[in-house]
């Protein structure tokens, strides 16, 4: 009788995704006597994050989260025959999951046991410029110094941390981690995997200290040969085991210097439910995810059929063949939870007020260095623009190199993509797109969170090498 109830939820979501529910049906095998049977309701335990270890919550008010984070260096094992001393935020890597809900408070005690300057920037929260990790606002936390970030985080979505000095090196070296944010209504998926996923650059077990090279890496960014999946090295072949008819979110995050990633998922059903600004209101269906730099997307995934589901990869070139990233063995026993009512409220529509654009550009030094700017000017920290609060910004964002693309990503805000962007336009909030070789793309931003925020390429040798500004934005 449970296989009846699941029958006809996998009919309801292949529906919903335009795939006929009688092909659906015919394919599980299980006849085609269709009968929906109450769902008793059940209390719902918080979603379990499966690959990460969460950061312990050290303060018991519920709505402050209050966790120690020490980067320093640690050996790592990438894979089981493979150990590399690599930076670690509290001697993992990825650094551990921290979360939170909506409307709390985070206090993250951080200490600084590199033997050089660093700080913790939050991708995506639109929280206070003072606590953004900027090294112009803040002063940056000295080899053996700490600090105490403490801000609010305004809305959920699934982000991740870093630093922002030296970059290049101290994420490739391994300085990064998840970080999510739950909202009080949010569609609810008891198993939630977050991907982290990165290419690393090693010689037998150590990571080359070539950084900032004038070509290849100063032009297109350091590339990895070497994949890795939430710290661990692709051809280990991580797997896991569920059954069949399970539901989960999937949150996918592309942490490395340059690359990116082209993701495909087969032997499962997927949608893109959201990405750096969060939910979606209308979920939609795609068959290849397009993964800048720093950007997310959130899916659910349904394991609609027995055997594996792998998410792959290739590069976004698609030189390569298929890399798998990722196993999971679905059996044929049965999860007859279904998949949550999707009720996620629109962003509502806004008009612009202001324009602006920001030029990608580079040049080549009396000493024949690369140096990438933006508006002309390589560091380029005198705000470029000031707008008000609450302005709705029409920023055309036009890539002059022909060579490489530029995953450009603004702090402090989101936008939407209004044109551009090299094929159909993605909905939803983001703070990272990807402006292809000579390509431009219109957005509109949203500029609702005051402050001096940053705004770069996060091809991590382009920023350093220049290609970063400044844009404030007044109270
Ligand atoms: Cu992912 Cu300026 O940062
Ligand atoms: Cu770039």
């Amino acid at each position: 009788m449970r296989h009846l109830v699941q029958i006809a939820l996998i009919a309801g979501y292949a529906t919903a995704c335009g795939i006929s529910p009688a092909s659906r049906l015919t394919s599980t095998g299980w006849g085609d006597s269709v009968e929906i049977l109450p769902i008793p309701p059940k209390p719902k335990p918080a979603p379990t994050v499966l690959g990460h270890t969460k950061l312990a919550d050290l303060n018991p008010d519920p709505k402050i989260v209050e966790v120690s984070l020490t980067a320093r260096a640690a050996k790592i094992a990438l894979s089981p025959n493979r150990m590399v001393d690599m930076l670690t935020y509290n001697d993992q890597f990825p650094g551990p999951l921290l979360e939170a809900n909506v409307g709390d408070r985070v206090i993250v005690h951080f200490k600084n046991e590199l033997d050089e300057p660093t700080t913790i920037h939050w991708h995506g929260l639109r929280i206070s410029d003072q606590m953004d990790g900027n090294p112009r606002i803040q002063n940056p936390v000295p080899a053996g110094g700490t600090f105490d970030y403490d801000f609010v985080v305004p809305e959920a979505g699934s982000f991740w941390y870093h630093p922002h000095l030296n970059t290049n090196e101290q994420i490739e070296r391994g300085l990064y981690g998840p970080l999510i944010v739950r909202g009080p209504d949010e569609p609810y998926y008891a198993f939630e995997r977050f991907f982290v996923i990165d290419d690393i650059v090693l010689e037998g077990n150590t990571i080359p200290d070539d950084f900032l090279v004038n070509f290849p890496e100063g032009v297109h960014g350091r590339y990895g040969d070497i994949f890795l999946v939430n710290g661990t090295e692709s051809t280990a072949g991580q797997s896991d085991t569920v059954p069949r008819g399970r539901f989960e979110r999937w949150r996918l995050v592309n942490t490395a210097n340059a690359r990116t990633m082209q993701l495909s998922i087969k032997g499962a059903l997927f949608r893109v439910i959201g990405t750096d600004g969060g939910l979606l209101e209308t979920p939609y269906l795609t068959n290849k995810l397009l993964l800048p730099v720093g950007r997310r997307f959130d899916l659910e995934v349904l394991y609609d059929t027995s055997g594996q589901a792998v998410l792959e990869s290739t590069d976004e070139l698609e030189t390569s063949s298929k890399i798998p990233l990722y196993t999971i063995n679905v059996t044929d026993e049965v999860d007859t939870e279904p998949g949550p009512i999707w009720t996620v409220a629109p962003f509502p529509a806004r008009t612009p007020n202001k324009t602006a654009t920001l030029v990608f550009d580079f040049k080549t030094d009396a000493n024949g260095n690369l140096v990438w700017m933006v508006n002309g000017k390589a560091h380029n920290h005198d705000p470029v623009f000031t707008f008000r609060q609450g302005d709705t910004v029409a920023l055309t964002l036009r890539n002059a190199a022909p060579m490489t693309p530029h995953p450009f990503h603004l702090h402090g805000q989101f936008f939407t993509v209004t044109s551009g962007g090299g094929g159909a336009l993605e909905p939803g909030l983001k703070d990272t797109v990807r402006l292809l070789p000579s390509g431009t793309v219109e957005v509109l931003a949203y500029m609702d969170n005051p402050g001096t925020w940053m705004a770069h390429c996060h091809i991590l040798e382009h920023s350093e090498l220049g290609m970063m500004a400044s844009i404030r934005v007044e109270p």
